[in-house]
């Protein structure tokens, strides 16, 4: 049987840094377990704008199609601040996102134990903090139409639409729900349905969406404002949360920060099965592309190489590696190594993006 396929967009800022440290685990991977992908690799975002005029070619896309899995690295920088909207590095990803159909953003908010000190929050709100925020990712008002910049009168007007079908609904709920039944089995739904006719219907949708088919798992729902505010107070009180593009663009970035670093978390982006029954897919950390540091040696690479153990787990069933992984990072991180940005006000000697890659090479070596 051939090979998993992976393409490998890199893209801009630390992107293709924090890359380099991926592309040493997967060889890791094909050497140590058998386990051999084939790598292709290809531009997006500023780089791939540089190169031909736009953030992500119609080939690029055509290849991402037809891959088992795309490993993204990060978009953007303030070069192409002055670009038109159209072709700003961004779009490369929302491109990708929107006709790859990846309608389920899993971002996980995980508080590593020897991170907990970092968090903006007292340690013990923190500590063991593991949920799993769910962003519906190619609808609402990132696509809603009509959107634009029109003339009304005598002045302009900025218009984004929040549409959402209830089929978009219902296939984001469904995610959420069968993820919930392989976690605590609880899902907290948010939405503001007191002021918004879109929220009034998401709240229906995932209501009779698991009445029907998930009456096991717990349901709750929240207004996005009050789950803004709970997340800060109390996140342990949650455990898989299933929201709307924008909300969970901005919930995911709070709970995110609970964790103490943006530089530690992946994220799966995942759509319809393909014909081999693997769901198309694209990995990407939640962290951007860091001009500030890019080149440096500085960047930390974890969040880019837990979004490969996402990979493994969600698109090539191999949970147990994926833990394998996880577990090397944890160790690697109890021994005390860290990035820069995992410094606390007490300093230290932090180690570069490429020892950080080689000792969670060490860590999985020792694994075996
Ligand atoms: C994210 C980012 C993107 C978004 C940007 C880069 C388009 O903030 O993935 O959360 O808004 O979705
Ligand atoms: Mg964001």
């Amino acid at each position: 049987m051939a090979n998993p396929s992976l393409l490998i967009l890199a893209g801009d800022g630390i992107g293709p840094e924090v890359m380099d440290e991926v592309k040493k685990v997967i060889g890791w991977y094909g050497d140590k377990r058998g386990l051999a992908f084939d790598v292709s690799e290809d531009l997006v975002g500023g780089c791939a704008y540089d190169a031909h005029g736009t953030p992500l070619t119609d080939e690029t896309m055509e290849k991402a199609q037809q891959v088992d899995a795309v490993l993204l690295g990060a978009v953007g920088g303030p070069k192409y601040d002055v670009l038109d909207f159209s072709v700003k590095p961004e779009r490369g990803l929302l491109r990708l996102r929107k006709e790859m159909d990846l309608f389920a953003n899993l971002r996980p908010a995980q508080c590593f134990d020897a991170l907990a000190d970092f968090s903006s929050l007292k340690k013990d709100i923190v500590a063991g903090l593991d949920i799993m925020i769910i962003r519906e990712l190619t609808s609402g008002v990132y696509f809603g139409e009509p959107r634009g910049i029109f003339t009304e009168g005598n002045e302009r007007v900025g218009i984004n639409t929040q549409r959402y079908t209830e089929s978009e609904i219902a296939r984001v709920a469904r995610s959420a729900f069968e993820l919930a039944r392989k976690r605590s089995n609880k899902v907290c739904s948010m939405e503001k349905a007191n002021v918004m006719e879109s929220g009034v219907l998401w709240r229906e949708v995932v209501t009779k969406v698991h009445a029907e088919e998930y009456a096991d798992v717990e349901l709750s729902h929240m207004y996005a404002d009050n789950g803004a505010m709970q997340l800060v107070r109390n996140p342990k009180q949650f455990d898989v949360i299933v929201t709307d593009n924008l909300f969970g663009d901005l919930l995911s970035d709070a709970a995110a920060m609970l964790t103490g670093s943006l530089g530690m978390l992946p994220s799966a982006s995942l759509g319809l099965p393909m014909a081999n029954g693997r769901p198309k897919a694209l990995y990407e950390p939640v962290h951007g592309s860091a001009p500030d540091i890019a080149g440096t040696g500085k960047a930390n690479p974890i969040a880019c190489i837990l979004s490969f153990a996402m990979a493994l787990r969600y698109s090539f069933d191999k949970g147990d590696e994926a833990t394998r992984l996880e577990d090397a990072i944890e160790k690697v991180l109890a021994d005390g190594l860290r990035t820069a940005d995992l410094l606390g006000p007490e300093g230290g000697s932090p180690i570069s993006t490429s020892e950080m890659g080689d000792a969670i090479l060490a860590a999985l070596d020792a694994s075996l």
